[in-house]
């Protein structure tokens, strides 16, 4: 009996300790106030999935010595919802460990659930299976999206109510949406979005809206608290404009661009670290509450890159490298920026300034010979049939590669038109490369030559990226999305293979060399792991891995000539690394870096 009582006081002190302690943020006029005193939000933006977790804490360490207060990420919904209904909140997509591991180096979280993120993301975060049925529109009151984004948005709440500042968890704020001003005006949208995130439990504490200057009517509702976004150079007119917009509420900037993302076959960006410190004292002087993009970019690791698209008709994908030219680097190293930013912070706030965290210095290591190969055309799965080319929704696929066959009639040639081929494609004749189509350029047709008997036609077809910005992401699905007419007649009868390549261990490797599009093995030789960069300047164009991690892609067209290998996903000895390369050939060349090779730098910033 004794004993019984004891063990339930113990457990009752369990409970009590175990209970954080709740805190309330709010806004009042133009006051944030935490706990009810007057808070300045000093906060940068970190990506789960862009950094290893094995380094979430240390980018957060260096974030906070830069002076922030606060860190500010998206929730990426395609991660962990890759099919319908099947969630995944493991391992990088842990999205609750990363904000414990926030609150545990003591900064606050702004949390935006999106589900629509743009962040040079594939399709803006939406997972690529709601694209299956065309008729759907994203982003809008369409029941159909609107009942999977409850679904999602109801899951995700179960993961970040335990979060919420209210609940003793470090989410001061929760954005609704993201720069819905820019795409839209519907205020149904909103609402109903708004409602949904009610019924998840975000929306218990401070919800804002947050949009470019010139979207704040649009993009707003009137009832919630309203930031702007904007990069380098348009502060003081972006500020006069929030101002004017909600003179009586919160002065805050979502988004203050501290650099900017690179494209594929485009310059490096590089940004002034002297005019975003000027711009950030500016702001900080004046009472604003400032959220850095980025204070540390990181990798768009895998197929995860997104496409940039102005008019809703141009095609730019995102470089696996989200650098961003941030105060931290790619590989979560203090650059100039970080110097300059920490003092403005430290001289608009009075509080001191933290030592600059020490670089962490990466190596180079052997890498062997590539002595193994595959074949991609000895490695093909079963294919699908269809009259038509199914789109990679329609076979249930997100990323990767779809080969496309079918079997010419003899005797045809002429141009081979694939309507809304997205993104990249190889065309083939008997195994014989005859055309490369590429959706930057506005590439649809091939020409191929009469043929004196039928032969077989191979598309092999890879999403470079789904576009995360403007109204093309409705229309983003991926493959052979239109009609292919040869010589103005269809062409029928296909067969589709579907090449996800999520598991680079099943390919039946050969001793030997391999032309064409191939894979190819090679050693990594690790005495003590340390960051090193996979120089791709020998490869063409494909995909990487390192052991079973996709590190991401590689283009000989640059600005990006290196992937990045983190230290803890490497291991002392023997690493394997494979790589998929569209025009494999004998000479492939594969070398390490301690450095990041980019291309040709430009430091004019693009509006967006
Ligand atoms: C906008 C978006 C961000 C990002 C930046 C550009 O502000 O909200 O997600 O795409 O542009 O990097």
């Amino acid at each position: 009996m004794v004993m019984r009582k004891v063990l339930a006081a113990g457990a009752l002190m369990l409970l009590t300790s175990a209970a954080p302690p709740s805190h309330s943020f709010s806004v009042h006029g133009a006051d944030l106030l935490l706990d009810g005193k007057p808070f300045q939000i000093i906060s940068g933006e970190l990506h789960y999935p862009r950094i290893p977790r094995a380094y979430w804490r240390d980018r957060l360490l260096k974030a906070k010595a830069m002076g922030l207060n606060t860190v500010t990420t998206y929730v990426f919904w395609n991660l962990h919802e890759p099919r319908p209904g099947v969630y995944d909140f493991a391992g990088q997509n842990d999205v609750a460990a990363f904000l414990r591991e926030a609150q545990g180096v003591g900064l606050h979280v702004i949390l935006r659930p999106g589900p629509y993120v743009c962040a040079e993301w594939e399709l803006g975060g939406y997972p690529a299976w709601l694209l299956k049925d065309r008729t759907l529109h994203l982003r809008s009151a369409d029941p159909r999206y609107t009942a999977a984004v409850e679904r999602w948005l109801l899951r995700l709440g179960k993961e970040m109510k335990p979060l919420l500042v209210q609940n003793g968890g470090p989410v001061i704020a929760v954005q609704l949406e993201n720069e819905y001003g820019a795409f839209g005006s519907d205020p149904a949208y909103l609402k109903g979005l708004r409602a949904s995130y009610k019924r998840a439990g975000l929306a218990e504490g401070v919800l804002f809206t947050s949009n470019q200057a010139g979207d704040l009517a649009r993009g707003s509702l009137p009832d919630l608290p309203s930031v702007v976004n904007f990069g380098s150079g348009g502060a003081r007119n972006a500020a006069a404009r929030l101002e004017a917009f909600r003179p009586d509420g919160p002065r805050m900037v979502g988004e203050y661009w501290a650099g900017w993302f690179d494209k594929w076959g485009e310059d490096h960006h590089e940004t002034s670290g002297e005019k975003e410190a000027e711009e950030l004292s500016f702001l900080l002087k004046r009472g604003y509450s400032v959220s850095l993009y980025m204070a540390h970019g990181g990798t768009s690791f895998g197929w995860m890159n997104g496409a940039d698209s102005h008019k809703g008709t141009d095609y730019h994908p995102d470089t696996t490298s989200y650098d961003y030219d941030a105060p931290l680097d790619e590989a979560g190293n203090p650059r100039a920026k970080y110097g300059l930013i920490a003092r403005a912070v430290a001289d608009a706030t009075g509080r001191p300034l933290a030592p600059t965290p020490a670089a962490t210095p990466a190596r180079r290591f052997p890498v062997s010979p590539i002595r193994r190969s595959a074949s991609l055309w000895d490695n093909l799965p079963r294919p699908v049939r269809a009259a038509r080319p199914l789109t990679f929704e329609e076979l249930g696929q997100n990323f990767g590669y779809v080969l496309y066959r079918t079997t010419l009639p003899a005797g045809q040639g002429g141009t081979l038109m694939l309507k809304g081929m997205h993104s990249y494609a190889q065309v083939y004749l008997d195994r014989r490369l005859v055309g490369t189509l590429d959706r930057r350029l506005g590439q649809e047709t091939a020409e191929l030559p009469r043929l004196p008997r039928g032969a077989t036609l191979d598309v092999l077809v890879e999403n470079t990226g789904r576009v995360n910005y403007s109204k093309a992401i409705r229309t983003e699905q991926a493959g052979l999305t239109g009609a292919v007419t040869l010589a103005g007649a269809p062409v029928a009868d296909w067969r589709m293979f579907s090449l996800p390549m999520d598991d680079p261990s099943r390919l039946r490797f050969k001793a030997q060399g391999c032309t064409g599009p191939c894979f190819f093995q090679a050693e990594l030789t690790v005495d003590r792991p340390a960051d090193t960069w996979l120089d791709t300047r020998g490869l063409h164009k494909g995909q990487l891995w390192l052991g079973a991690r996709n590190l991401g892609r590689f283009w000989s067209i640059g600005p990006a000539f290196t992937l990045y290998a983190p230290a803890p996903w490497l291991r002392a000895g023997r690493n394997t690394i494979t790589f998929f390369d569209l025009s494999g050939e004998a000479g492939e060349r594969l070398d390490t870096m301690a450095r990041p090779i980019f291309g040709k730098v430009t430091n004019v910033r693009e509006a967006q």
